[in-house]
């Protein structure tokens, strides 16, 4: 039966559900484009370069986790695993390369082949924004507090927004020292994948999730002292406008964040109800190399996902939308009236009322279930005496009451009861 279950880490959205769903992409369209974002749609793979390039060749995404497959030609090619790179990508062809700000918000499928979990699947979905050209503490701070106000929007309070500083390039070098001469002297008692990262990647260090390599690093010395004196008022002037914003925020030294391409202002949000170890949330400050660009390109962004979000509304028994439409339910009891009725509800419905009909013959009895259960304001009911007479009849599903309706007045009838 493998064949007919979705692939591990993958799931079917029914009808049920993706009312949520739409819901949490509605919302997000109204609040990003009060901030003045609009919506960019790119495509599901690129070439794999631009994740390559983009999230940096070091990272646990790039090196364990994409999709890549040759298309024909033999071009490599990946499924994104993230928006962000493709975003950059696609922003090439505007006019940002010469300097004018974009802000662009998506929603759509990602794919990394992670081990599957509560919360952690292959194909997942972000929602997320990106604004591009402009690098200033205030852009960050109003990036985070837009997020602050989407969660708020979508039912989601308690959230815990966490932030810290990344620095820029330069300020790198001091404090990466700083960090492998502490950690140099504890690395026997680290998990092997930080013995390794000791020489490659020594920020990846401070995101290790195992217990023993956690104590050692809760103890690891204050990097951002090295950081030059306008990286750290930088961070200083997002924790101020994140205050004066009503945005509750706590610093964490140990955020660095998975991917690369970070500078200054990094930041996460998890969710007690999800027990705060997954991140609903998370983005920051960001330089990327546009292809045959010498001078990377500043944005700022973040990116939510949907399952998650979804998994703390239920914790926090946020109602799903309610999607149900008022709507009419008509019943024929012969080949005639099935035909009128097919016609009807062509008219109502492009009037934009919802109609659902019996086209198969069926019982009397067996139709009026269909209408109990699709929650019908009204029912029409008509076979051939009622066809003969040029009449059907409208029943009120509420109180039971009915009424006989001329044929010509019949959709001006179920439209006013469906006003
Ligand atoms: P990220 O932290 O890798 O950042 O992912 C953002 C969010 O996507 C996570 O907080 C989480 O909610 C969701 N997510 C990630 N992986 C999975 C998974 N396997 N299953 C379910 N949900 C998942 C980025 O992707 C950056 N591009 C964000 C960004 C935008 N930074 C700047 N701009």
């Amino acid at each position: 039966m493998a064949a007919f279950s979705p692939p591990p880490g993958t799931a079917d959205i029914f009808p049920a559900e993706a009312g949520s769903w739409r819901f949490l992409e509605n919302t997000a369209a109204k609040v990003f484009s009060a901030y003045g974002y609009g919506e960019l749609r790119t495509p599901v793979f690129e070439y794999t370069e631009v994740f390559q390039r983009g999230l940096g060749g070091e990272t646990e995404v790039v090196q364990k986790e994409m999709y890549t497959f040759e298309d024909r030609g033999g071009r490599s090619l990946t499924l994104r695993p993230e928006g962000t790179a493709g975003v950059m990508r696609a922003l090439t062809n505007t006019d940002v390369a010469n300097g004018s700000e974009q802000r662009v918000f998506y929603y759509g499928p990602m794919f990394r082949g992670e081990r599957p979990s509560a919360g952690r699947r292959r194909q997942f979905h972000q929602i997320g924004v990106e604004n591009v050209g402009r690098c200033a503490p205030l852009i960050d701070a109003e990036c985070i507090a837009m997020l602050h106000n989407y969660l708020r929007a979508i039912g989601i309070t308690g959230a815990v927004f966490t932030v810290n500083t990344r620095g820029v390039m330069d300020d790198r070098p001091p404090a990466e020292a700083m960090l492998r001469e502490y950690f140099s002297g504890h690395i026997d008692a680290m998990c092997p994948d930080c013995r390794t990262r000791l020489d490659r990647n020594i920020w990846r260090i401070l995101d290790c999730k195992q217990e023993a390599c956690g104590r050692i690093i809760t103890e690891a010395p204050d990097y951002s002292q090295c950081f030059s004196a306008a990286s750290r008022e930088y961070f200083a002037a997002v924790q101020e406008a994140l205050t004066r914003l009503g945005v509750p925020f706590r610093v964490d030294s140990r955020l660095v964040r998975g991917l690369d391409y970070y500078v200054h202002t990094v930041f996460e949000v998890t969710h007690p109800g999800l027990g705060g170890q997954i991140a609903i949330a998370g983005g920051g400050r960001y330089e990327l190399f546009l292809p045959g660009e010498k001078k990377p390109l500043p944005g700022v962004g973040f990116a939510a996902g949907v399952e998650r979000l979804l998994m703390v509304r239920e914790a926090l028994g946020v109602p799903a939308p309610s999607v149900a439409v008022a709507g009419a339910f008509l019943i024929g009891l012969d080949a005639a009236s099935r035909m009128a009725n097919l016609v009807l509800a062509d008219r109502l419905r492009a009037a934009g009322i919802r109609v659902e009909l019996e086209l198969e013959e069926r019982s009397f009895k067996s139709q009026m279930r269909s209408a109990n259960r699709c929650g019908a304001v009204c029912a029409l009911i008509r076979g051939d005496s009622e066809m003969a007479r040029g009449v059907a009849i409208l029943k009120n599903m509420a109180d039971g009451t009915q009424v006989e309706v001329p044929e010509d007045r019949l959709f001006e009838a179920i439209s006013q009861r469906m006003a």
